[in-house]
């Protein structure tokens, strides 16, 4: 049978830091509220004239630089991300042109911060449906450009960044031995839509608009959710906990990620964790966790991941694959 494996992964972070510290220059917040409340210490901030596209594509040409491939060998691409350089065209087309790619499907995503588990699960179906053979996918945001800077309660949280692989058809055996995708697991439920949302867009205000989020309410479906699914996932591949390699959770607080490890009885030495340093990047989350920890070595070929998502829907999901 056909799997969708991991070819080659990559990521891109914008030079400038923003602290904790400088945050609290700008708000009425502190360093141990931030620390305490959400596990966040720095984040990474785009320059003004970096776009979420240039991000991307720096991202993209690491993960083929990683698969030691070249745009040529790659028949489409697909960007998970909300904060896009223009309302149209696709970022996943500017990726296109300037890595140089042949003609071939690119669009974008938006599922906030589970856009990437989505992005995973579209290009895992095209790849099974035997429509393309490898497919760059990216997960990439410039949150800092729909922040209020005002707004104590949500700018202190987010960041900038953008990751990226390389997924390609493999032939499997279809065993959980089999290296790529066992299974993807997507929920939205838009009855939860206004508990994180922008209060802006094109056919509404014509801006962009600002984060907005009751943080203690998506806290409580994040924690509900995430259980859920990810429980799915194990089920769906008849996978123990104790099987589990390595958690690669979207990064919104650090407490969620724990709560959640915890559920699975997860020790933290199995889960990646990136948000202390990154803040929560949306769909850049994931793919720039992935990343660093296949980079480092501690995510080895042939271990068992589980990736888990949640946010703006409220949208949330899972996969499992083996790398
Ligand atoms: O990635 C997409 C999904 N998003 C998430 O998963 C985020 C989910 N939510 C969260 O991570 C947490 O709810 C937050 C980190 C956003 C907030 O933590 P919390 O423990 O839920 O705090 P809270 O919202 O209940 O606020 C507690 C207090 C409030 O004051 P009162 O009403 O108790 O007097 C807030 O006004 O903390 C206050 N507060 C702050 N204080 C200092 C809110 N923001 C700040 C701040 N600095 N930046």
């Amino acid at each position: 049978m056909i799997r969708s494996t991991i070819r080659g992964t990559g990521s891109y972070l914008p030079e400038k830091i923003l602290t904790n510290a400088e945050l609290e220059v700008l708000v009425d917040t502190s360093d141990e509220w931030i620390t305490q409340r959400s596990g966040i210490r720095e984040r990474r901030i785009a320059g003004p004239d970096e776009t979420t596209g240039d991000m991307a594509i720096a991202a993209a040409r690491a993960a083929l630089d990683n698969a030691a491939l070249t745009a040529a060998d790659l028949d489409g691409v697909i960007v998970a991300t909300t904060t896009p350089d223009r309302t149209f065209p696709a970022v996943a087309a500017k990726v296109q042109a300037a890595l140089g790619m042949n003609p071939g499907p690119a669009f974008d995503v938006q599922a906030v911060c589970t856009g990437f588990v989505y992005a995973l699960s579209v290009a895992d179906n095209f790849i099974k449906a035997g429509q393309m053979k490898r497919i760059l996918v990216i997960g990439a945001e410039k949150m800092s450009s729909i922040i209020d800077w005002k707004d104590r309660t949500t700018c202190v949280l987010f960041g900038d960044g953008a990751g990226a692989l390389i997924l390609e058809a493999s032939e499997g055996e279809g065993t959980l031995e089999d290296q790529g995708i066992f299974s993807t697991h997507l929920y939205s439920n838009g009855a939860f839509r206004d508990l994180l949302y922008t209060d802006g867009g094109p056919s509404s205000t014509g801006t962009s608009g600002h984060i907005v989020m009751q943080g203690r309410e998506v806290f409580k479906h994040a924690v509900t959710c995430m259980a859920e699914v990810v429980q799915e996932a194990l089920d769906a591949n008849k996978v123990t906990p104790d099987q589990i390699d390595w958690l690669v959770p979207h990064q919104a607080n650090s407490r969620i990620i724990e709560a959640t490890a915890k559920k699975l009885d997860l020790p933290m030495d199995k889960v990646v964790m990136t948000v202390e340093r990154h803040g929560n990047t949306s769909a850049a989350s994931i793919p720039l966790a992935l990343h660093e920890a296949v980079a480092d070595g501690r995510i080895q070929r042939g271990q068992l991941l589980l990736l888990e998502a949640m946010g703006g829907g409220l949208t949330w999901g899972a996969a499992l694959l083996r790398f």
